[in-house]
C-alpha cells in the first residue's frame, strides 16, 4: 500500500464505466452533471460533503475528505454503459421516473450523449427481462473479449487515464459458489466451456479485471465474490468490493441494531416488508432474483446482534423479509419493519417503522463515492477486497475466514480511518488521553 506522497496523484480523465443504464446509474450520472452544472448540490455523497477530523480535538482540523485525499474531481468523470436496451441516458432517466423532468430536460445534451453499447445478457441469469440489444458470440470468453475490445476503444477515444467499472445492472438469479468459481485457471477453462454458473456479471467483471480496472458490484449477485476473482485482482493489484449498496430498509436496520445492541436490549422478532414498482422491483418478483436479495438482506442484523454471544437477548429472533412488486409506486418504494423489542425483566415494546424512501436518491450517491474511493485506492496499491468500503453495502465482502462487519458506524470508523492512515495522520480511536492525564 502506499501512503501520502506516494500515492499517485488523479491527474486525467477517469473512465466510469457502468454496467445497466437503469434508475441508479441514471440518477446517478444525472447527479454528476446537475451538480458540475451548479443546479444541484451532492447530498448523501461523503466524497463532496464530509468532513474528516485530523489529529486532537484541540487542533481544529477538520478538512474536506475532497481536499484532504486526492480524488478524481467530478469534471473529470467521462461516462460509458452497457444495457440490453438502446435507450440513450435521456430516454432511460425520463422512463425510470426518478428525477423530475424539468431536471432531465435540463441535462438533455449531456444524458443525450451518453449511449449504451451492446449488453452480454442471458435471459436465464435475469428470467424477467428480455434483451433486445445485446451482443453476439460462442463462448463466454468471447463475451468477455468483446467487452475488453469496448473498452480498450473507449479508453482511447476519451483519452483516459484510469478507468472504474460499477454494475449497477439488474440482481440476477441466485448462483452457488462452486469450484468452477474456486480459482482462475477453473474459471477460465468455465469461460471457454460456457459453463453455466458463469453468469453476465462475472464475465463483466473478469473483462474488467483482466484490462487491469478495478470493480465494483452494486447488486447482490455473487459476481466478484469468489476464489477466481481474489486471484485475478491480487495478480494485477486491483481493488474489488461488493456486494449490493446499502440503501433503504437495510441501512435502517444497520444503524437501529448497532442501538439495540449497545444497550443490551433484546430482539423478539424483526418483520420488513417494501413494495416498490420500478424495474428493479419487477426483476425482484422472480424468486430466484429474489434469493440473491433475501440472502443479502437478511445476514446483516445476524453479524451485528451476535446471538452466539447474547444467547438471552438475540437467540430465537424471528427476522423475514418480503418485497412486493406493486408498479404504482414506480421508484418511490414503501417500506414497514415490525420491530420487537425486550428490556428490563424482559418487557417487551414495539417499534413501527413507515420509511418512504427514494432508492435511486439514497444510492446514486453511494455510487459515486465508490467510483471515486475505489479509484483512489487503485493508485494507493491497495489490492483485493476493500474492506474499509462496508459502509457502503448490505452484504460486504470479507476476506476468506473473516466475518464481515456491517454496523453502519464501526463501518464509518474504518472508512475514516483508513483515510487517516493513507494519508499519514494519526488513527483516532476516541480515547482521549490526553485529557485525563491534563486532569
Ligand atoms: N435502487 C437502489 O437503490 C438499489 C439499492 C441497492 C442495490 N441496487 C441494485 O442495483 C441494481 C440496479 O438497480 P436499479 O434500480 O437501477 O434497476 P433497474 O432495473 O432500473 O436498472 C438495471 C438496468 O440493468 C440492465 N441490465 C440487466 N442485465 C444487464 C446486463 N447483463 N448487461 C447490461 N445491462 C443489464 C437493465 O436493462 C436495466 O436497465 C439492481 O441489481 C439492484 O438490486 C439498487
Amino acid at each position: 500500500m502506499l501512503r501520502g506522497k506516494d500515492i499517485k496523484p488523479a491527474s486525467g480523465k477517469l473512465g466510469v464505466l457502468i454496467v445497466g443504464l437503469g434508475a441508479v446509474s441514471t440518477t446517478f450520472i444525472a447527479g454528476v452533471e446537475a451538480i458540475k452544472k451548479g443546479i444541484a448540490e451532492p447530498i448523501g455523497s461523503l466524497t463532496q460533503m464530509a468532513t474528516i477530523r485530523l489529529g486532537k480535538r484541540t487542533e481544529n482540523r477538520t478538512p474536506l475528505i475532497n481536499d484532504f485525499v486526492p480524488l478524481s474531481q467530478l469534471k473529470d468523470l467521462e461516462f460509458f454503459t452497457w444495457d440490453i436496451f438502446e435507450d440513450n441516458a435521456y430516454q432511460a432517466a425520463l422512463k425510470c421516473g426518478v428525477l423530475d423532468k424539468i431536471l432531465i430536460d435540463n441535462l438533455k445534451d449531456e444524458l443525450s450523449a451518453i449511449k449504451p453499447h451492446k449488453a452480454v445478457f442471458s435471459n436465464k441469469y435475469v428470467k424477467k427481462l428480455n434483451g433486445t440489444y445485446i451482443k453476439k458470440a460462442d463462448s463466454k470468453m468471447e463475451y468477455a473479449e468483446q467487452l475488453m475490445e469496448d473498452i480498450t476503444a473507449f479508453k482511447k477515444e476519451k483519452n483516459l487515464e484510469r478507468l472504474v467499472m460499477i454494475w449497477l445492472a439488474s440482481t440476477e438469479v441466485y448462483i452457488e459458489n462452486t469450484e468452477v468459481h474456486s480459482d482462475l485457471a477453473k474459471f477460465e477453462q468455465g469461460l471457454k466451456d460456457n459453463h453455466e454458473s458463469i453468469s453476465p456479471s462475472m464475465i463483466y467483471a473478469y473483462a474488467a479485471l483482466k484490462s487491469d480496472i478495478p470493480f465494483i458490484n452494486g447488486a447482490p449477485n455473487l459476481t466478484v465474490d469468489m476464489g477466481a476473482m481474489r486471484e485475478l485482482a491480487g495478480k494485477n493489484h486491483l481493488p474489488i468490493c461488493g456486494k449490493d449498496l446499502k440503501t433503504g430498509q437495510t441501512l435502517m436496520k444497520t444503524i437501529l441494531a448497532p442501538g439495540f445492541k449497545a444497550r443490551m436490549l433484546g430482539l423478539n422478532g424483526w418483520f420488513s416488508t417494501n413494495i416498490l414498482g420500478n424495474r428493479d422491483g419487477e426483476v425482484l418478483d422472480d424468486p430466484e432474483s429474489f434469493k440473491t436479495k433475501e440472502v443479502s438482506k437478511l445476514s446483516v442484523i445476524d453479524q451485528i446482534l451476535q446471538p452466539e454471544k447474547y444467547p438471552a437477548l438475540y437467540k430465537d429472533y424471528y427476522h423475514k423479509v418480503r418485497i412486493n412488486y406493486y408498479p404504482p409506486r414506480g421508484d418511490n418504494k414503501e417500506s414497514w419493519d415490525n420491530i420487537d423489542i425486550f428490556g428490563w425483566l424482559g418487557y417487551p415494546m414495539q417499534i413501527k417503522i413507515n420509511f418512504l424512501c427514494r432508492d435511486s436518491i439514497l444510492a446514486a450517491p453511494v455510487a459515486l463515492d465508490l467510483v471515486l474511493f475505489v479509484d483512489l485506492a487503485h493508485r494507493a496499491n491497495m489490492s483485493g477486497i476493500q474492506e474499509w468500503l462496508s459502509f457502503y453495502f448490505k452484504s460486504p465482502m470479507a476476506a476468506p475466514g473473516l466475518y464481515a462487519e456491517n454496523d453502519l458506524f464501526i463501518q464509518q470508523t474504518k472508512l475514516k480511518n483508513t483515510l487517516r492512515y493513507m494519508m499519514e495522520e494519526e488513527i483516532i480511536t476516541h480515547l482521549g488521553l490526553d485529557y485525563y492525564e491534563e486532569i
